[in-house]
């Protein structure tokens, strides 16, 4: 499936694998222009732009682990490509910081990091956007929580807070700037075939995670992409405040 949103001018942050690129490309396929943001796999992000049909996208590199800096990738998308109509805060981190295993200061070190990339640079790149799509009179921020963020991440509490704060924090900011006309909503995705989830899906515990879904598997990343771009249309309109799950009924939220 694909969306007409011809000449929409999109940011995609973590662009350069995974979930991301898949999103950038189904944009891109869509009519989009698209900026790829990236942390530090240039020729990953540049192979991306290189895949993408259409002409205009560009990529951004910044390390979100500092979101103070995290400001400019919108500055720079929205004035490269003349305005911002979508913003989908992609980029994100998992390690394992199990309570009882790891040192106070070792926890507070995880804490930070994952909240940083997780949340706050989310949440600066949300205001500089929603700057942006209100002088131009609206625009779509996608935000990609977790699965997580319902069902508790016993081995990383942080990445799982970090999610929650995130589908909050969309809902927050669809009431808030609704009435500029700028719609907020986040996907919580269950597993994924990607690189973050690649070691424990080739483990043992692969089968009971793919089991986990009575398709006996997990989304493949353009089954991400398929609904972030359904969220960037207009038909998704009246959807602002939501959080949309794509998890293969594996778990189901009340
Ligand atoms: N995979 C899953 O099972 C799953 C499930 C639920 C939700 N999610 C969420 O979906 C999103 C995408 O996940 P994914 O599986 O596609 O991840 P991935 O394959 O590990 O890719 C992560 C992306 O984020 C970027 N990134 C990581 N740290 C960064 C930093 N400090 N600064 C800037 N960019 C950074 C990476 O850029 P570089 O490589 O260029 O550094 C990369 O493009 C994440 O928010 C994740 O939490 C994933």
């Amino acid at each position: 499936m694909s969306m007409d949103l011809q000449g929409k001018a999109c940011l995609v942050t973590g662009a350069s694998r995974g979930i991301g690129a898949a999103i950038a490309r189904m944009l891109a396929d869509s009519g989009a222009i698209v900026a790829v943001h990236y942390g530090s796999n240039k020729a990953a992000a540049d192979s991306v732009i290189e895949s993408l049909p259409g002409t205009g996208h560009m990529t951004i590199r910044a390390d979100l682990s500092h979101p103070e800096d995290a400001g400019r990738v919108v500055d720079e998308a929205s004035s490269e490509m003349g305005r911002l109509d979508v913003l989908v805060n992609n980029a994100g981190i998992f390690s394992p910081h199990p309570p009882l295993d790891v040192s106070t200061e070792a926890w507070l070190e995880s804490w930070g990091g994952i909240l940083a990339v997780n949340l706050i640079s989310p949440a600066v790149l949300c205001q500089a956007a929603a700057k942006v799509m209100a002088e131009q009179g609206g625009g779509r921020i996608i935000n990609i929580g977790s699965r997580g963020a319902f069902r508790g991440e016993p081995e990383c509490s942080a990445y799982g807070a970090s999610k929650a704060g995130l589908h909050s924090m969309s809902q927050s900011l669809a009431v808030a700037l609704g009435s500029k006309n700028i719609q907020v909503f986040a996907v919580a995705p269950g597993f994924v075939e990607t690189d973050m989830a690649k070691s424990l899906l080739d483990s043992d515990a692969g089968d009971a995670i793919r089991a986990q879904s009575s398709a006996n598997r997990v989304a493949r990343p353009e089954e991400v992409a398929e609904v972030v771009c359904f969220l960037a249309s207009t038909g998704a309109e009246f959807m602002t405040g939501g959080i949309i799950d794509v998890n293969g009924a594996s778990y189901l939220r009340t």
